[in-house]
């Protein structure tokens, strides 16, 4: 293989800097609920007393807070359902750039929710932020590994995950009660998102549509010959046109499977039976529990400073994403995951073995913590 194409230029390192914003965004508006829960009840009650005059019956308050999280999956399923909707009509990039719309509404929405004294709007901001996630989910994996050249697609396509966890970590540690976490500056964490839209919005004229969006789509091989020079830095920018067309062409000769097909098929039982149960094994693994709610998990559990030992899981969770990166390509991936599931069965019985002789509490802590890492 040419060495130059494995060259990373600075304008392929603009434009995946530039794209993974967007799943830094995901990261962010996923770990922000987290840590100003309390505080955010607190102005629910505070509404609702103003509103009927008595204060917010319990119940209520957990059903309120419960949506205000939950329906930011509700909009991440919408927007990841819609993806295809855009990408192929407006092209990877201005996808990117028209989903930040949702982004400022969501902003807006959420920022001023406590000035209008209405969670209405930050559940609807939550919901439309859950919509620009979805959506986001889906334009910068594919606009990366679009833009990468081959060598370095898997390497340049793990910053999304990265970028994901980086951006819980940051919701976290906004949410110091010292930094945006309080009563008073609440409304500007939630709101916060607004910032790496603006940035994204000011970069992304500055990077390129992505080249096969130009060749195999709008068919403007001369434009993505000129996108493909720039990104790689070479005038020899052949062999990535070919390799392009060939998959395209690949693509074209396999018939399209239905939904229906896929299911009935025992052709693809294993490898649908692998994908459902690899879902499966990381949603029951609690981590999204974690991600949403512990900062009230560990305040129940007695720890005095809740928000801190949040951030230590935020911490760790990118630490070992870092770590994955560098030895997935060595270990393999169904060794790692099944250390991971491993490693979770036994911090599982322990756990429950702690809560039964009821330890400490902060040992069921620390198991509890534990259990979540992977
Ligand atoms: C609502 O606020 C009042 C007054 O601060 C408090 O006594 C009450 O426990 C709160 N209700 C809930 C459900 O938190």
């Amino acid at each position: 293989m040419d060495s130059n194409r494995k060259h990373v230029t600075v304008q392929l390192m603009v434009a995946v800097g530039t794209a993974v914003i967007g799943s830094l965004q995901f990261g962010y508006n996923t770990g922000v609920i987290n840590a100003p829960q309390t505080t955010i009840e607190d102005f629910y009650n505070e509404t609702w007393h103003s509103r009927y005059s008595e204060y917010i019956p319990p119940s209520s308050l957990t059903t309120l807070w419960a949506i205000s999280v939950a329906i930011f999956s509700v909009g991440g399923i919408f927007g990841s359902f819609s993806v295809g909707l855009f990408v192929n009509r407006l092209g990877r990039r201005n996808s990117m750039l028209l989903a930040n719309i949702l982004a400022f509404i969501a902003a807006a929405l959420m920022g001023f929710s406590k000035l209008a004294a209405s969670w209405e709007m930050l559940i609807f901001g939550r919901l439309i932020v859950g919509l620009y996630s979805g959506l986001s989910t889906g334009f910068v994996p594919m606009y990366v590994g679009e833009i990468a050249p081959t060598a370095l697609r898997g390497a340049l396509g793990t910053l999304h995950q990265l970028g994901i966890v980086v951006g819980i970590l940051m919701a976290q540690i906004f949410g110091i009660e010292y930094i945006m976490g309080n009563a008073r500056l609440w409304p500007f964490l939630l709101g916060f998102t607004f910032v790496p839209a603006l940035i994204q919005c000011a970069l992304l004229p500055f990077c390129p549509e992505s080249p096969r969006f130009l060749l195999i789509i709008q068919n403007e091989e001369n434009k993505a010959r000129t996108v493909l020079k720039k990104l790689r830095g070479t005038e020899d920018v052949g062999e990535d046109i070919q390799e392009m067309k060939e998959e395209s062409r690949q693509m074209m000769r396999e018939k399209k499977v239905t939904i229906l097909e896929l299911f009935r098929s025992p052709l693809y039982r294993q490898p649908l039976l692998v994908a459902v149960m690899l879902q499966l094994s990381q949603q029951f693994s609690g981590i999204n529990a974690v991600f949403y709610y512990s900062t009230n998990i560990f305040k129940k559990a007695g720890v005095s400073q809740p928000v801190y030992a949040t951030i230590g899981a935020g911490v760790v969770n990118t630490v070992f994403t870092i770590v994955s990166l560098f030895v997935v390509e060595r270990a393999g991936r169904r060794s790692l995951h099944l250390t991971g599931l491993m490693g979770m069965a036994v911090s599982a019985v322990l756990m429950t073995i702690a809560m039964a002789l009821t330890v400490s509490s902060y040992l069921t802590t620390f198991f509890k913590y534990y259990y979540h890492l992977d």
